[in-house]
Order: structure tokens, then sequence, then C-alpha cells
């Protein structure tokens, strides 16, 4: 009886099976019939770890993408190749310049084409400490999902990742790197998603913490001057005191020693009838929650003085135009934060603040060869 059953069962597994064709063995990420060739050469990469000044806060650790020495090279090459844009023409580092702190030096970034995108390039340095999401509006949660979009955002770099793909599989010296940092045996198996965690490892080793301001606050190694003490203790970090008199207190959302809280909130830019006529939503783009259209994230300042023009849109041309905006205390959106409250100063304290501003500059960061150029 028992063998009747198998053999029936055998008979109709059978007869399933010579009807349907064999599925094809599936490879996760492979491309379409590449055989690819075998890789040599080292493959135990060593781990990394981020080290940063005790005053600094504590790098947020991604435990899906472990740093590795050899990972953060190829991230290197990989940042700043122009093999990884269209025609091999277009590199993160045409928008991301080290001597401007990573950004671009442009009101809107422009990409391969010469087509402006609707934001301005954002500055890459201490990212590692961002807990709240990339872009102006947080909209990739992760650093190493970020990088898939420029690369075929048809303004940035405009490009087929499976093209790219094809090229770093078919080039002379990545896949023995790719080895080298993933342990990988095949060309096939480098992946888009391992040369975007290659690419967000190398960011993560951007810190910049070595500025005037750290040497005189943090480390005692610089004396601050008295106009930049003013700018500090009376302008920068003061809100109401004494009760009454409207101070900038700027600290309140871009304190020390980040100098941006990264949280998402209008800091009174727009002047709009209503909550739904932002130009740019924003926050309210990713979340769908109208409260947060016009919000945007609340960016580092260091380094400030580097990466004029300013806001998600480059609307600012200079760091005074930023003070006037910030004194008029925005235009009563109903979402606009509370401490966007408007305040006068004369020249000496604009000075003073400015002074204060431009001390927040890391040539240490600017210059550090181990974020520069491979090639
Ligand atoms: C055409 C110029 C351009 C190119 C090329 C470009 N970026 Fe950007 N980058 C931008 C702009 C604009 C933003 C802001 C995007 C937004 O908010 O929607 C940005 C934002 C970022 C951020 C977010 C930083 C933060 O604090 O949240 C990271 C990280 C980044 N880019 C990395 C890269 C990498 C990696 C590449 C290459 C794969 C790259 N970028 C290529 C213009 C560019
Ligand atoms: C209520 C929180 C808040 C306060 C207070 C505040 N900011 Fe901002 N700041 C933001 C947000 C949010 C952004 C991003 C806005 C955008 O781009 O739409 C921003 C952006 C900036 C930028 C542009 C950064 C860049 O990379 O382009 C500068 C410069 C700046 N703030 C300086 C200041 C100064 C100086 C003060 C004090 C006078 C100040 N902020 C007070 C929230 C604040």
């Amino acid at each position: 009886m028992k063998q009747l059953l198998l053999l029936s069962v055998l008979f109709t597994l059978f007869v399933a099976g010579s009807c349907e064709p064999e599925p094809p063995m599936p490879c996760l990420g492979c491309p379409a019939g590449g055989e690819g060739r075998l890789i040599t050469g080292p493959s135990a990469a060593t781990p990394f770890e981020l080290e940063v000044p005790d005053f600094m806060p504590r790098p947020i650790l991604d435990e899906s993408n472990p740093m590795t020495e050899e990972g953060i090279a190829l991230g290197r090459r990989l940042f700043y190749d122009k093999i990884m844009g269209r025609d091999s023409a277009f590199a993160c580092a045409d928008c991301h310049r080290q001597e401007k702190a990573f950004t671009d030096g442009l009101a809107l970034a422009v990409g391969i084409d010469g087509l402006e995108s609707p934001r301005s390039a954002m500055s890459i340095v201490n990212l590692a400490f961002n807990a709240e999401g990339f872009n102006w509006d947080g909209s990739s949660e992760q650093l190493w999902e970020q990088a898939i979009h420029p690369v075929e955002n048809m303004l940035e770099m405009d490009e087929d990742w499976e093209r790219v793909l094809g090229r770093l599989r078919d080039h002379t010296d990545y896949p023995e790197r790719f080895r080298a940092a993933f342990g990988i045996e095949n060309t096939n198996e480098i992946t888009q998603e391992l040369a975007v965690k290659a690419i967000a490892q190398f960011e993560r080793t951007i810190i910049s913490a070595d500025s005037h301001f750290d040497r005189y606050f943090y480390l005692n190694t610089e004396f601050a001057t008295e106009e930049e003490q003013f700018g500090a203790d009376s302008l920068f970090f003061v809100e109401n005191v004494p009760v009454g008199a409207l101070h900038p207190g700027c600290g309140h959302c871009h304190n020390r020693p980040s100098f941006g809280d990264n949280k998402f909130k209008n800091n009174g830019l727009d002047d709009v009838a209503s909550l739904d006529d932002f130009p740019d939503k924003g926050r309210g783009g990713v979340t769908g929650n109208r409260f947060d259209n016009g919000k945007f994230r609340a960016p580092t300042l260091r380094n400030i003085a580097l990466t004029a023009p300013y806001m998600h849109d480059g609307r600012f041309a200079t760091l005074e135009e930023v003070l006037d905006h910030y004194a008029t205390g925005g235009h009563g959106v109903e979402n606009e934060d509370p401490n966007i409250t408007g305040f006068t100063l004369d020249e000496r304290e604009k000075s003073a603040l400015l002074a204060f501003l431009r001390g927040l500059t890391d040539e240490t960061m600017l210059t550090d060869e181990r974020y520069a150029s491979p090639f």
C-alpha cells in the first residue's frame, strides 16, 4: 500500500515536471547571461574602526555594512572614478569637491548634461553621526542606499547600473579590489549593493572635527579672538536672554559639536499661502504628511564659509544674506519652527556672528590625503 502511494506520488511529480520547462537558476544581482570569470588574489578584508575625537558624538554603527580598509579604499576610488557615470564621463566627486567641503560651489547642482537639479549639492562630512536619513529631505534612510540614486538620476550621472556593473566586471583592476573588500570569487558577484556599500564606507570616514573652533573650544590649542568669543557666547548659542530680548540662537538647531541636529524643520524660507503651496515639499514629499511640507534637514554648519550658496535650493549667495533671512523671523507659515523668532543685529554683532561661523572651517579635513582622489 505504502509503495503504491509512493509510486503514484513519484508519477505525479514526473508528469508535472515533464510539462514545465526547467526554471533558470536564480542569481541575485548577476547580469543576464554573463558567465563571469574567477577572481584571484587576497580576500581577507581588514576590519576598520572609525576613530573620532572624544568631544564628537559616537559614530552610528551600520551593521549592514561593516567597514574595512579594503572597502574604504575601493569606495574612495568609485567616488572619484568617472566610470560610474554615463559614457564613463561623470563622477560623484564632480559635484562633491573636497576643497569645498565636498560641495560644488553652485546654487543648484549641475549634472552630466548641464541640466540643473532642483536642489543644492550637500556637504559630505560627519555623515557617520547622522541617524535621521540622508539628502535634504531624509529620503534615503541608509547612507549606502543613497549612493544608488545619483548614478541613475538623469540630472546627475544618468547611467544604467547594469552598464556600470559591466564596466566594473570587465575592468583590469576593480574585480581584485571587490574581492579584497568583500571576498567574492567571480566577477558576476560585483553588484550594485557592494559598489554602493564601498562608497558609503569611504563617505563615513570623512570626519570634520579640527576647525579653529574645535581648537579653541575643545582642544585648547588655539585662542578665540574677542570677536569670535562674543559671536559664540552672546549671539550664536543665545536665545531669549535676557527674557524678552531676542537673539539669533542658531545653536538651537545647529548646536555643537555637530552644528546641525539633522532634524526636519521649516526655517521660514517660503512665504506660502497654505501648506500645500511649497515649491519643494521637502520632508512632506517623503512622509506624505502635509505638516511636513516645506521642512528640510537642519544640516551641519561646519565648513559653512566654503559651501555657498546656501539652503536646499541655494537661494542665498552669502552668509550675510542668511543672517538677514533669520533676522526677519520667517513668514508666519503655520508649520514654521517656533525658534525662528526674528531679531536685530547691529554691524558689530553681524560681524561677530560671521567671524564665529568662519571659525568652523576645518583646513585639516580639506587637505586630508585620505579623502583626496586616489588617481
Ligand atoms: C550632479 C551633481 C551630483 C552628483 C554627480 C552627485 N551628487 Fe550627491 N548630492 C547632490 C545633490 C543635489 C544632493 C542633495 C539631494 C537631495 O536632497 O535631494 C546630494 C546629496 C548627497 C548626499 C547626502 C548628504 C547628506 O548629508 O545627507 C550624499 C551622501 C551624496 N550626495 C553622495 C553622492 C555620491 C556617493 C555620488 C556618486 C554616486 C553623488 N553624490 C553624486 C548632487 C550630486
Ligand atoms: C529652527 C531651527 C533653526 C534655527 C534656529 C536656525 N537654523 Fe539654520 N537651518 C535650519 C534648517 C532646517 C536648515 C535647512 C533649510 C533648507 O535648506 O530649506 C538650515 C540651513 C541653514 C544654512 C544653510 C546650510 C547649507 O548647507 O546650505 C545656514 C548657513 C544656516 N542655517 C545658518 C543659521 C544661522 C546663522 C542661524 C542663526 C541666525 C540659524 N541657521 C538658525 C534650521 C535652523
